[in-house]
């Protein structure tokens, strides 16, 4: 266990609601801060619905979620989180939004030796940390969706962050969350999304191209590999819109062809086909 006990949680979609939901299943004081009220309640209503199948499929009493939705509190003032030990930012995965979403937690945060974490995938966290006036504070603390099924984060600090803040990350990851760390330098990508994200965007040029249906490429992970789904019913599941956001960044940052978007995901997050969450993608979900 850490000496963290209040934690934000700056974001409040698929992954903010799935963060904020484990931090409160774990004892944390837990606030979620929003850009406004319709988003505020729509943080609300997953976490709450999450927390509900969790205690229909037995995997907590009624008590321990009814504890976890009172640990919950939720803002539309980022100010509020002077208090906290501990920020998690998971909004958009925009690299203007995220540093602005730093620079005034740098304002606010009164702690001093408060930690200032990212959700980003591919966002480095050195630029983030320049942000702030704290950069030895600053690290990246990197989930995977769905966050409460998933035991993985990945810990990325910056050449900047200290080992203070390292060591403490860690610490809260494994001994309070109870997830499974991997470590890895500050690189868009970092290890997962480095070897995941050329695979996404294969199986997409793949069905761009004709060479195969979407439920044929899926199907011959799903039984041909044992992966628990397929490369584009993985792709609706992250997003199509944080999908092409990482593919950019690793693009921006390698410039290697295997990272471009294909022009097909591009059509498809500009027609707001994001997958899963916006009920289509390269599969219906009404
Ligand atoms: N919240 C909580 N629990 C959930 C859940 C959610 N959103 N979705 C599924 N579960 C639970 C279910 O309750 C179920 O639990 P039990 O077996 O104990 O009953 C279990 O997960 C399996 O779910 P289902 O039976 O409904 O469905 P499934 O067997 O098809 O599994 C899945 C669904 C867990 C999503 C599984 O398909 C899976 O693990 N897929 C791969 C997901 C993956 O690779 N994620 C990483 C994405 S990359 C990322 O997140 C990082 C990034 O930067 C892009």
């Amino acid at each position: 266990m850490t000496d963290i006990e209040k934690v934000a949680v700056v974001g409040g979609g698929l992954m903010g609601a799935g963060i904020a939901e484990v931090c409160a299943r774990a004892g944390l004081d837990v606030l979620v801060a929003e850009v406004g009220t319709d988003a505020l309640d729509r943080a609300r209503a997953r976490i709450s619905g999450s927390l509900e199948r969790a205690v229909a499929k037995a995997k907590l009493t009624a008590e321990e979620g009814a504890d976890a939705e009172t640990r919950l509190s939720y803002t539309a003032d980022i100010g509020d989180c002077a208090d906290r030990d501990l920020v998690i930012e998971a909004v958009a995965e925009d690299e203007a939004v995220k540093t602005d979403v730093f620079a005034r937690l740098d304002k606010v945060v009164a702690r001093p030796d408060a930690i200032l974490a990212s959700n980003t995938s591919s966002i480095p966290i050195m630029k983030l940390a320049m942000a702030t006036g704290r950069a030895g504070q600053v690290v990246g603390i990197h989930f995977f969706n769905p966050v409460p099924v998933l035991p993985l984060v990945e810990l990325v600090p910056s050449l900047l962050t200290s080992n203070e803040t390292t060591e403490r990350a860690a610490d809260f990851a494994t001994g309070t969350l109870g997830k499974t760390v991997v470590h890895a330098r500050d690189r868009a990508g970092f290890v997962v999304n480095a070897l995941l994200v050329p695979y996404l965007l294969s199986a997409i040029r793949m069905l761009e191209s004709g060479f195969a249906a979407a439920e044929d490429i899926d199907a011959g992970m799903v039984h041909g590999c044992a992966h628990p789904m397929g490369p584009l019913r993985l792709a609706d599941l992250i997003g199509l819109d944080t999908t092409r956001a990482i593919a950019d960044s690793m693009y921006a940052e390698f410039k290697e062809p295997l990272y471009a978007p294909p022009p097909l995901l591009l059509r498809m997050v500009d027609a707001g086909l994001y997958g899963k969450k916006s009920g289509r993608g390269f599969y219906d979900y009404g």
